[in-house]
This record gives structure tokens, C-alpha cells and sequence, in this order.
């Protein structure tokens, strides 16, 4: 296991007695905002080229508390913290000026950071050919997750990157484009040529477009760093971590995901989509089960591709014997309805679930792309529920060890879910 994984698992003596230090006062911002200079296209709701990156991490509500007031967004978050930030690449695409973008969902524009020359641009470090088209690059500003998550942070900015990406692969099936992930490259080399200051960390791209077969040579942006989080307080396991997982080494995943949904109302499960915050017991059926199964399990094109386990605490399906389920098959039988609510740190998400699920993988050297992959998988249960009429939830805070004693497993336990009405 990774010592990182170790020493940031939760148990039920670790919640009761680690203080938690939240400091309310200095919240870190929700967005990294860049200077006026920089030119802007605003993206237009009605434009279908613009709505392919509006639905990228886009605000689609927000919620207001006696003296805060949250956008939420295409993507959930841990604690609705929002550490991912997306830059783009564009080139040869009709209406654009090649270059480097920030993806804003605060001003809903794209900003334009640094025209490219026609050689020019971020393949070099990603170690891929020239692409015409576009190349989405996911950062995480963690301090504003690790503000509040401490050391466990660095799991939720990985597993917030992957939902977004799992975003991004929603814009890509709705207009009908294949995408794939690289999770190598020279991370420390990206982060120089975006010009990320300390604490913001590159942690994977997303090409959409074709290979022109030519290299291309790095470019410089000649800005300043811009401060997304406002208060900044490094941590060192996070720090360190980073750079001890970020050298992936894997086989690759190139088979295109199929997935049949009705375009105009997963569009409107896209928008839609929102953590459920109470379930009511009711079941689900086996069909709907299925699909969701089928569904999530499509693969994910990418340059590194880490096997995750899915197991499956079936609470409330109708047709199916209640018990953990895995690839097909009962791990145990029974009622263990309590018991998933206890696991997920006494949330009643987990019990009051129709299938509560647990998403395990064993890499250590592949940490970054398999909690990423998580995400993904996560995001595609989120998305499918909402388009099934069922609620869902992620669940990232569990008893890590009890899970792993529950499930009879010697992974580690990347990520929970819950689903159901
Ligand atoms: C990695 C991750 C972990 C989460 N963990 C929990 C959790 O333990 N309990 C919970 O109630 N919600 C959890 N959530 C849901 C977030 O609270 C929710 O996404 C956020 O408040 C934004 O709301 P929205 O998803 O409705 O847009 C989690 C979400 C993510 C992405």
C-alpha cells in the first residue's frame, strides 16, 4: 500500500481524536481568476461550440448560507472545495486564435493566456505528437481542499480531477468526439510552462482532437503567477506525494467507451446533477442496476489504465439478494445495511442506499491515474443515476481499514458511493 494511502486513512478512534484545525475565517478562494488584460471569449449557453466547455466544471446552481454563498457546478466536490482548475490548448479549430486558455467558470470564459506560434505548444512535455484540436490540462490548487481535508486532501483533489475529466467525457459523447487521457509526461516541466505557482499541481491532460505527426517544440507565457487560493499553507505528505507518484508507468486503454443514452435528456442530466443529502430506503430495480453496471464499466481510454474493483453492498434492489457483490458474483450474503452506513463514517447515505459501492485498486506507482480513475468511474455513476431518476452521492469519508476487513480485500479503498431514491 502507499504510505501516503496508510497514513491518511480515517478510523473510528482517528475522527474522535485528531483535532481538526479548520481555520473559518481564512477560506481559500473558489477560483483562480486572471488578470483583466488577458483577452476573453465569453462562452454562450446557446452556442453548441461554447456549451462544450461550459459543461466542464460550469456553475449550474448556487446555495447561500447566512454569509457564504457557494456555486455549485457540473462536477461534485469534496466539501464542495472545488481544488480542480482546467486549461486548454486549441489549435487549427475554426473561430479560435491558437493558444493556451484558462477555462473560467467564475466569468463562464475562456481566457486566452498565450498565442501559440505553429510549432509551438505542450506535446513536447506530454510526450505526444502534434495535435489539431484540443488538449484539456487539470490542475489542483490543493490548499483549498487541504484547508479544511488536511493530509486526506491530496485523494479528494485526485478524485475531484477525476469527475471533472468524467465532465469532459460527457461534452465529448454529446457531440460525438473521442477523447483519451495521458497521465504521464513531465509533470514538473508543466508546471513551469502554466506557471503555476506553489501549490497548484498538474495532474493529467485530455486530448481531443488528431495527431498531425509532427513534434512541437515548449513555448514560454510570459505571466505572472496568479494566486487562486488567496491563503496558502503548504503541506508537506501532499508535497511530497505528488512527486513520488508522479512518474506512471502502465498499459494502455484504447478502446472507445460505448454508451447508449438519449442525447437531449443526458444533456438535461448533465445540468441536473446534484448530490442526493437524504436518502428514504427506496429500492432500485435489477434492470436499472444493470445498466448503471454496464454503463460504468465502459473503458476509459488512456495512456495508463490501473484495474479498479467495484464491489457493490446490495441494500435495495428489487430481484436481488441483498449481500456484497463483485464482478458478477456474491462476495457474501445478507443484510448489511447497517453496516455500509457504519463504514462510510455513520452517514446514513450508506445504509438508507438502494447499492452502496466501494471502489478498490492496488497500484502504488499508478496511485495518481487509478484515484483519477475513481473519479471517473464515479462521475459516470453520478451522471447514469441522474439520468435513471435515481439520486447518488459521493462518499470519500469511510473507515478505510474496516471497509477493507468488511469487503475481505487487501486493496486499498479508493472512493464510495451511494445511490438510490
Ligand atoms: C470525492 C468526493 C467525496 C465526497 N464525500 C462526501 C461525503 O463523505 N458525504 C457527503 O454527504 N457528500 C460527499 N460528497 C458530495 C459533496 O458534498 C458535493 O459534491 C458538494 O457539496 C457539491 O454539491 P453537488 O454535488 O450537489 O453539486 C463528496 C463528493 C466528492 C466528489
Amino acid at each position: 500500500m502507499l504510505d501516503y494511502h496508510a497514513k491518511t486513512m480515517h478510523s473510528y478512534l482517528s475522527v474522535r481524536t485528531k483535532s481538526q484545525g479548520i481555520d473559518w475565517d481564512n477560506q481559500p478562494k473558489q477560483f483562480k481568476i486572471y488578470p483583466d488584460i488577458y483577452r476573453r471569449i465569453t462562452l454562450e449557453k446557446e452556442n453548441s461550440h461554447h456549451r462544450f466547455f461550459s459543461l466542464i466544471g460550469g456553475i449550474t446552481a448556487q446555495k447561500s448560507y447566512p454569509g457564504v454563498s457557494y456555486a455549485l457546478r457540473t462536477n461534485p466536490s469534496a466539501g464542495a472545495l472545488y481544488p480542480s482548475e482546467v486549461y486548454v490548448q486549441i489549435r487549427g479549430v475554426e473561430d479560435f486564435v491558437d493558444g493556451i486558455y484558462h477555462l473560467s467558470p467564475s466569468e463562464s470564459a475562456l481566457v486566452l493566456l498565450c498565442p501559440l506560434a505553429h510549432n509551438e505548444g505542450v506535446e513536447c512535455s506530454l510526450h505526444v505528437n502534434k495535435i489539431k484540436g484540443f488538449i484539456f490540462l487539470f490542475s489542483a490548487l490543493y490548499y483549498r481542499s487541504s484547508w479544511k481535508y488536511k493530509d486526506r486532501a491530496f485523494r479528494y483533489c485526485l478524485h475531484d480531477t477525476g469527475h471533472m475529466i468524467g465532465t469532459l467525457e460527457a461534452s465529448c459523447l454529446l457531440v460525438e468526439k473521442p477523447y483519451r487521457i495521458i497521465y504521464g509526461g513531465d509533470k514538473q516541466r508543466l508546471n513551469e510552462l502554466l506557471c503555476f505557482g506553489r501549490g497548484e499541481l498538474y495532474l493529467s491532460s485530455v486530448i481531443v482532437g488528431e495527431e498531425e505527426g509532427f513534434t512541437c517544440k515548449d513555448f514560454l507565457i510570459d505571466i505572472p503567477p496568479v494566486d487562486g487560493t488567496g491563503t496558502f499553507e503548504a503541506n508537506a505528505l501532499i508535497e511530497e506525494t505528488y512527486v513520488q507518484t508522479s512518474h506512471p508507468l502502465g498499459k494502455k486503454q484504447m478502446v472507445i467507451p460505448y454508451f447508449d443514452l438519449e442525447k437531449e435528456h443526458f444533456l438535461k442530466s448533465i445540468w441536473q446533477r446534484r448530490s442526493i443529502r437524504e436518502l428514504t430506503q427506496k429500492s432500485i430495480t435489477q434492470e436499472a442496476f444493470d445498466r448503471i453496471m454496464h454503463y460504468i464499466t465502459q473503458p476509459i481510454p488512456s495512456d495508463v489504465d490501473e484495474e479498479i474493483q467495484i464491489y457493490a453492498v446490495i441494500n435495495r434492489v428489487v430481484g436481488m439478494n441483498q449481500g456484497v457483490w463483485e464482478n458478477g458474483s456474491y462476495v457474501k450474503m445478507g443484510d448489511f445495511t447497517q453496516k455500509a452506513g457504519y463504514l462510510c463514517l455513520e452517514q446514513s447515505l450508506g445504509s438508507n442506499s438502494a447499492v452502496t459501492f466501494f471502489l478498490v485498486g492496488k497500484s502504488v506507482q499508478n496511485y495518481q491515474p487509478m484515484m483519477q480513475k475513481a473519479g471517473i468511474i464515479g462521475h459516470r455513476l453520478y451522471l447514469v443515476s441522474e439520468y435513471l431518476g435515481i439520486g447518488c452521492s459521493g462518499i470519500g469519508a469511510y473507515y478505510d481499514a474496516e471497509v477493507s476487513d468488511f469487503l475481505e480485500t487487501k486493496g486499498m479503498i479508493l472512493y464510495a458511493l451511494a445511490i438510490g431514491k
